[in-house]
């Protein structure tokens, strides 16, 4: 039987390796979450490209015009939100912070990635800062998005070593692959309800992760 799938937008500022593997996963007929809506605050955002390659609608709304006025910016975002009806919202390297009018208005919808175990290491320079602090397992979040930065329930976790010799790029690297599997799982999850209101076992990621069920 075919789903009903939910729409998605996926919010960016930059690369777009998130958007990408987002994409790739929904591609599956039977993953139940479309793309629909690309938006991003940088207009040279190199992930604007992956997103028009996949044939899905982007909007710049650049937040330098806005100057100081966030809530100003928000409102256009919100804006082109409604008009794609979404159902979800997944940020994936979008550097803004949402203000709590937003955060309210898709309470329990909206999704990010951070590049931690949180909650340890919120904000800026993760990889640095685990490195710097020497913890023996770094990793990445999946979790939803309240008024409070890279606060919210946990909905996935995948926890990577830190090996002798590595730099902030090669440990970016070793996670980014554990962000990419672990988006798409989380979205699948909690698109199709089985992730439920978390704390909740079923939401919880390993790595390595389980096996993903079979292609339809
Ligand atoms: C990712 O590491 C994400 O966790 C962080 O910013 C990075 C974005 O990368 N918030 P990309 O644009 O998805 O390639």
């Amino acid at each position: 039987m075919a789903c009903v799938k939910k729409r998605v937008a996926v919010l960016i500022s930059g690369r777009g390796s998130n958007l990408a593997a987002l994409l790739r996963a929904a591609r599956r007929p039977d993953y139940p979450a479309e793309i629909v809506l690309v938006i991003s605050n940088n207009p040279d955002a190199s992930g604007l490209k992956i997103a028009g390659a996949a044939g899905v609608t982007t909007a710049v709304i650049d937040h330098r015009p806005y100057r100081k006025d966030r809530a100003a910016h928000e409102a256009a975002v919100g804006a082109a939100l409604d008009a794609a009806k979404v159902d979800l919202i997944c940020l994936a390297g979008y550097m803004r912070l949402f203000t709590p009018a937003i955060v309210l208005k898709y309470k329990g919808r909206i999704l990010n990635v951070h590049p931690s175990l949180l909650p340890a290491f919120p904000g800026l320079d993760t990889h640095a800062r685990a490195l710097a602090a020497g913890v023996k397992l770094h990793g990445c979040t999946v979790h939803m998005v309240t008024d409070r930065v890279d606060d919210g329930p946990i909905l996935a976790q995948a926890a990577v070593p830190v090996l002798p010799g590595d730099t902030e790029t090669v440990l970016a690297d070793r996670v980014l692959v554990q962000e990419h599997a672990i988006y798409a799982r989380a979205l699948a999850l909690f698109a199709s309800g089985e992730a439920g209101t978390p704390p909740d076992a079923a939401a919880s990621l390993a790595n390595p992760l389980p096996p993903a069920p079979p292609a339809a």
